[in-house]
């Protein structure tokens, strides 16, 4: 089964306007020689000039997050129509950064699916268990529920172009990486889970990413494996010649 390898950058809080630019512009370099599907998501402030400069390059641009109302009274949040509008074709929708520090519940993230789903936005949808979820044997009941919940309502037509990342919260930042034999058994418990609820057909042509210290290092073992498809990377994403080789891996 043929799936089309997903490379990403999440930029977090990182990046000016220029610093974008100049990381994205020595990104042109990379040979693509898998022919990966690649993807940055700088900040909102820097969607738009970003976009500019990866015209015509194939490359995706990506919102970290966005809201799930149009319009209205709510200070500080970003619609998919207004990310849309800046040069997003995509959106990472549940980082455990935002499950974590902004409240971020399986609940408001099925709503923000939604949203981002009317705007034919592509939604990178993170899931994953936190250490002490995993030393409670918790990881199966932690990723059902976030992939039951999250993906509650929707058919396997409407989420054909969603890509799951699983990133196991104690891996993130803390250059811990997953192993790859870690990596590839929750991949396919997710794969296990997406087919009791989407069916079959959607669980074996579903992307998966692995994220949480992807590094030059470690991405080629990690890309090794059956049921990963894709990395999802934060910290070296913002150096251009550790991602360039991220994204040729081998
Ligand atoms: P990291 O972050 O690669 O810096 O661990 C990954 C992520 O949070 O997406």
């Amino acid at each position: 089964m043929a799936r089309k390898p997903f490379i990403a950058g999440n930029w977090k809080m990182n990046n000016t306007i220029q610093e974008g630019v100049t990381l994205v512009n020595a990104l042109k370099a990379a040979k693509n020689k898998n022919n990966a599907d690649i993807m940055v998501a700088p900040s909102f402030t820097a969607i738009n000039a970003v976009a500019n400069a990866l015209k015509g390059t194939g490359f995706i641009v990506a919102a970290q997050d966005c809201y799930f109302e149009e319009k209205g009274a709510f200070t500080s949040q970003v619609s998919p129509s207004q990310i849309k509008e800046a040069g997003a074709t995509a959106v990472i929708l549940g980082h455990s950064e935002r499950r974590a520090l902004f409240g971020d519940t399986n609940e408001i993230l099925n709503k923000k699916i939604a949203a981002a789903l009317r705007h034919n936005l592509q939604v990178i949808y993170c899931v994953g268990e936190t250490l002490a979820e995993r030393e409670a044997n918790k990881i199966e009941t932690v990723i059902t529920s976030q992939l039951v919940e999250g993906l509650k309502g929707y058919t396997a037509e409407e989420l054909k172009t969603l890509v799951i990342a699983y990133e196991p919260v104690w891996a993130i930042g803390t250059g811990k990486t997953a192993t790859p034999e870690q990596a590839e058994e929750v991949h396919a418990l997710i794969r296990k889970v997406l087919t009791k609820i989407l069916g079959a057909d959607f669980a074996n042509n579903i992307r998966i990413l692995y994220g949480g210290s992807v590094k030059a290092e470690n991405v080629d073992s990690i890309m090794a494996k059956e049921n990963v498809d894709g990395v999802l990377v934060g910290g070296q994403a913002l150096i251009a010649e550790k991602f360039t080789r991220i994204i040729d891996y081998e």
